[in-house]
Order: C-alpha cells, then sequence, then structure tokens
C-alpha cells in the first residue's frame, strides 16, 4: 500500500515558490542574484495598518474567532464591495480565511465531485490547476494567446463548456501577464455564461486596486446581475495592501456556498489569525491613499521594464493593464545556445540558464500553462530592476 496519497502525486510544489527558494539560497551562498520571482509587493505593510495588528494584541484580541471571521472584518468587507463594486452582501455572505488561496482552495474542496470540469484561462496563476486535482476535479486549461494580450474570447469560452463544467476560474489583472480585462470584454464572457446556467464563476479580484493608466476594474457580478447568484467573488489584502504575510483573504457569494466553505474551514485551520483580522478591518476601512503612490511607482517600473525588455534581442513585451507583473514572449530566443554554452529550446532552460549565467531568478512560462515566457514580478526596487534588465539584455545579445 503506497504510503503517500494519490491525489497528492497528481499535483507538483509551486514553481514560484520554488524559483523564489532557489534565488534565496543562491543569495544565502554569497551569489549576486537578483530575484523577479516573488509575487509580492516590495513596500512595507502601512504604518496605521500595524498600529492596528498590534493594538489587537495589546487589548488581547488574540482567541479564537468565529471560524470564517469575526463581524467587524464581515462588515467592513460588505462595505468595500459595495464601495468598489456596487455588490449587495450582507455578513452571512461573506468568508475570510488564511489568504486568498486558502479562499479559493475551500472553495473547490466544498464544490467539487470526482470528474467536475473547472475552466481556467491560460497563463493562469500557477496554483488554480493543483487545487482543482488536489480537490478531485479536472482542470481544463483555454488559452489567452500573446496576440489577444493573453485573453480568451467568448467563443473559446463557448467551446470549452460541457455539461460537467462547474466553475470558470476568472482573474483580472491576471497573475502572470497583469492582463486585465475591459467590461465589454468580460461581458462577452458573461454573455457565454448566462446561456449555460449550470457554470459557476470564482473571480480571483486580488489585483483589483493595482490597475494603471485609468484602466477601469470590472468584475462579472457586477458587469452581469444575472450571474449574482452563481459567483464567488473573491479578494483579499495581500497585495494592494502590503499584507502577504498576514495572510488574511475574503470572498462573498451565495449562502449555500459561503456555509459549505465555512465547513470545510472549521475541520481543517478554523478561524485566520485574529490579529491580521484586525489590521484587516483598519486596511479596508483606514485610509488608501498609499494605494496611489505604490501605484505610482508600480507604473514607472513597469514602463521600464517593459521597454527595456522590447529592447532585447529575440524578446516581445506587451504592456499590461495591472498586478505587478509582465510576461515577456521569448519566442525569437529559441533553438539558440547561450554564452555559457546551455542550449535553449524551451523557456525552463531559458530561465535555468539566465539563472545560473546572470544571477536573474525569473519563473518560467510553462509553469503558468502558457509558453515559450517567462514572468517578471516588479515589485521590486528601481535599481535593481535596471540592472536585472540590462542582464537579460546582455544574456539574449550573447545567444547564438
Ligand atoms: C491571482 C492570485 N490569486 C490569489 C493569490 C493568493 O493570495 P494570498 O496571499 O492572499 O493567499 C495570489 C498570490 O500570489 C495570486 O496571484
Amino acid at each position: 500500500m503506497p504510503f503517500l496519497s494519490e491525489t497528492l502525486s497528481r499535483v507538483k510544489p509551486s514553481p514560484t515558490i520554488a524559483v523564489t527558494n532557489k534565488a534565496r539560497e543562491l543569495k544565502a551562498a554569497g551569489k549576486d542574484v537578483i530575484g523577479l520571482g516573488a509575487g509580492e509587493p516590495d513596500f512595507d505593510t502601512p504604518e496605521h495598518i500595524k498600529a492596528a495588528g498590534i493594538r489587537a494584541i495589546e487589548e488581547g484580541k488574540t482567541k479564537y474567532t468565529a471560524v470564517d471571521g469575526i463581524p467587524e472584518l464581515k462588515e467592513a468587507i460588505c462595505a468595500k464591495f459595495k464601495r468598489d463594486n456596487g455588490l449587495d452582501y450582507v455578513p452571512a455572505q461573506v468568508s475570510v480565511s488564511g489568504g486568498g488561496k486558502q479562499v479559493l482552495y475551500n472553495a473547490l474542496v466544498a464544490t467539487l465531485n470526482p470528474g467536475d470540469e473547472v475552466i481556467i484561462p491560460a497563463p493562469y496563476w500557477v496554483s488554480y490547476p493543483d487545487m482543482v486535482l488536489l480537490a478531485g476535479g479536472v482542470p481544463v486549461a483555454i488559452e489567452g494567446k500573446l496576440d489577444h494580450d493573453f485573453k480568451i474570447t467568448a467563443a473559446q469560452l463557448e467551446a470549452a463548456i460541457t455539461p460537467k463544467t462547474k466553475w470558470l476560474i476568472f482573474n483580472s489583472p491576471s497573475n502572470p501577464t497583469g492582463a486585465g480585462y475591459s467590461k465589454t470584454e468580460l461581458k462577452a464572457l458573461t454573455d457565454v455564461l448566462m446561456r449555460h446556467p449550470h457554470v459557476w464563476v470564482m473571480s480571483d479580484d486580488m489585483y483589483e486596486h493595482l490597475a494603471f493608466d485609468g484602466f477601469e476594474f470590472c468584475t462579472p457580478a457586477e458587469i452581469e446581475p444575472g450571474l449574482y447568484e452563481r459567483t464567488l467573488t473573491v479578494n483579499g489584502v495581500s497585495k494592494a495592501y502590503c499584507m502577504t504575510g498576514w495572510r488574511i483573504g475574503y470572498a462573498a457569494g451565495p449562502v449555500k456556498l459561503i456555509n459549505a466553505m465555512r465547513k470545510v474551514q472549521s475541520q481543517s485551520t478554523s478561524n485566520p489569525c485574529s490579529i491580521s483580522q484586525y489590521a484587516a478591518v483598519e486596511a479596508l476601512n483606514g485610509s488608501h491613499e498609499f494605494i496611489t503612490s505604490n501605484n505610482e511607482a508600480f507604473v514607472r517600473r513597469r514602463n521600464m521594464v517593459v521597454d527595456m525588455l522590447n529592447a532585447a534581442s529575440g524578446i516581445t513585451c506587451p504592456t499590461p493593464e495591472g498586478a505587478f507583473y509582465v510576461y515577456p514572449d521569448i519566442a525569437g530566443c529559441l533553438n539558440k545556445t547561450s554564452a555559457g554554452g546551455a542550449k535553449i529550446t524551451n523557456d525552463e532552460e531559458f530561465a535555468t540558464a539566465l539563472l545560473e549565467e546572470t544571477g536573474v531568478a525569473v519563473v518560467f512560462g510553462a509553469a503558468f500553462g502558457l509558453s515559450p515566457n517567462f514572468r517578471v514580478s516588479y515589485a521590486t526596487s528601481d535599481a535593481a530592476l535596471k540592472e536585472a534588465c540590462t542582464r537579460i539584455q546582455n544574456f539574449c545579445a550573447g545567444l547564438s
């Protein structure tokens, strides 16, 4: 009898975490490494949010809480959905977990039966397919192509839906491409879903507030009120509020789904950290001014990275609407040999040689389901980004 479960054998560890760890190890060993793998802002958590966490500790708010969130946080989340998205939810429709990751996982575990299909536009956040597999479902990827800014079309969605489709996971602005769907593009997708009432939508809005150049964020339940009863709108404080380590994510949706998610959480982790929940109340209710200044830095960095990568031989890099990632295409770099003698036939070999020969750590495109590309997280200092892009340019110039 095998000791490890068959389910576990179907999933792989997160490649983004693996790249971050590898870069950390090389750095600790004294190598000159620039990590562009981590999916988290380099900015510190704002002071007023930290202060709320400290206050929670001092006031003894350090005990178990309600399994899926304290009432104050659920109220703050309802106010956020009304304020930002025009969506009406009551606290009974809200679930809070240890990060957006746990929210998504709870929802999949709570709803998937063996063989249920989940449509995932590729390139996708690395965890979606593996979470679906862990929950017993079948991930079905549809490719958003470079010439369509990595976004899927209504026709592709229509073609992917079968009687077994349970969910579409929608993510805009996207990890790994930063691409954001306009209202018109999203409406074309929701029109398809309106014709298939058995399909639910899990909208991962984690990068909502990281939207640039006037891009207007939109979410499915807002664009198509007819989907409200079968949409789980997921969000969190990790990215926009620079709170990745605090581990708070949340979602709102139909009560029967929220209750099922609570059941999963009650028998696995119980409540998310009490201190972090009080800090998240302050994040949602307090001043958001820092988001504007953080976004100015992100836009400046994005523009520099896009310009420098497009100047690298063999690379094509679109300018995305949001998040803090770019997803350059490296078709022009394949079937060549690097200055260090490595054969580059795919994006994993490109990323490995780049790390070994220049010390720049990026995540290869195959991890996100669309090749040949790599993902750059530009949530790091301007100086480090400039140096990293110069090294990438030199690496590409050395390919022959
Ligand atoms: C698209 C997307 N969804 C969800 C998450 C999970 O965020 P959290 O840190 O809140 O678990 C991430 C984090 O990288 C992400 O990129």
